[in-house]
């Protein structure tokens, strides 16, 4: 989406990122864990905007040639309009200048938006880890990509 804007995230942007994380997990990580990635390497925080306001957020952790996405979320009046998309596809544009050829995550099973999300970009499950979450507790899957994955998919797109 042309309005959606993604930039390197700093701590001026802590307070609302942890907004947004508080109004969409159960156990929202805490704003020290959030302020520690903003500044520590290998943690990489983007921030989406729209209409100059932050929208949306998401935390990746680049080690590579592998890339954990360890945290995203976007606004409840914000979703549905491309914000996810947009800060999953900087993410994997920016672990391919790395040189990254693999990227993780996990997800609640329930989660259907971000499964399809994950899904969409060429992201399969590969394994569960039962009752990994708590409030409530659920199983999490474990999701990856891999390079070729990823090729296949932008082929397909064309
Ligand atoms: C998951 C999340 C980040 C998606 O962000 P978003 O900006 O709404 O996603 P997008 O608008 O870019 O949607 C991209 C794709 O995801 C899927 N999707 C997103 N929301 C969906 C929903 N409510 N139902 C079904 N599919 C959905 C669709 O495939 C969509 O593509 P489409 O619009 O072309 O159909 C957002 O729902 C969110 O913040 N959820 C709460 C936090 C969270 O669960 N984070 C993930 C933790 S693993």
């Amino acid at each position: 989406m042309e309005d959606i804007e993604i930039f390197l995230a700093d701590r001026t942007m802590l307070s609302r990122i942890c907004e947004i994380e508080k109004e969409s997990f159960s156990v929202p990580w805490s704003e020290s864990s959030i302020d520690y990635c903003l500044s520590h390497y290998p943690n990489r925080v983007t921030a989406a905007f729209r209409n100059g306001a932050l929208v949306g957020f998401a935390i990746a952790m680049f080690i590579e040639p592998e890339c954990e996405i360890a945290d995203i979320a976007v606004t409840p009046s914000e979703r549905r309009g491309g914000v996810g998309r947009a800060l999953m596809n900087e993410i994997l544009a920016h672990g391919s200048d790395l040189g990254c050829t693999d990227y993780y995550l996990e997800v609640r099973e329930s989660n259907e938006a971000a499964r399809r999300l994950y899904s969409s970009l060429g992201f399969c499950e590969y394994s569960r880890v039962r009752r990994y979450y708590r409030e409530p507790t659920e199983d999490a899957i474990l999701m990856r990509l891999g390079i070729n994955e990823r090729l296949e998919q932008r082929l397909g797109e064309n």
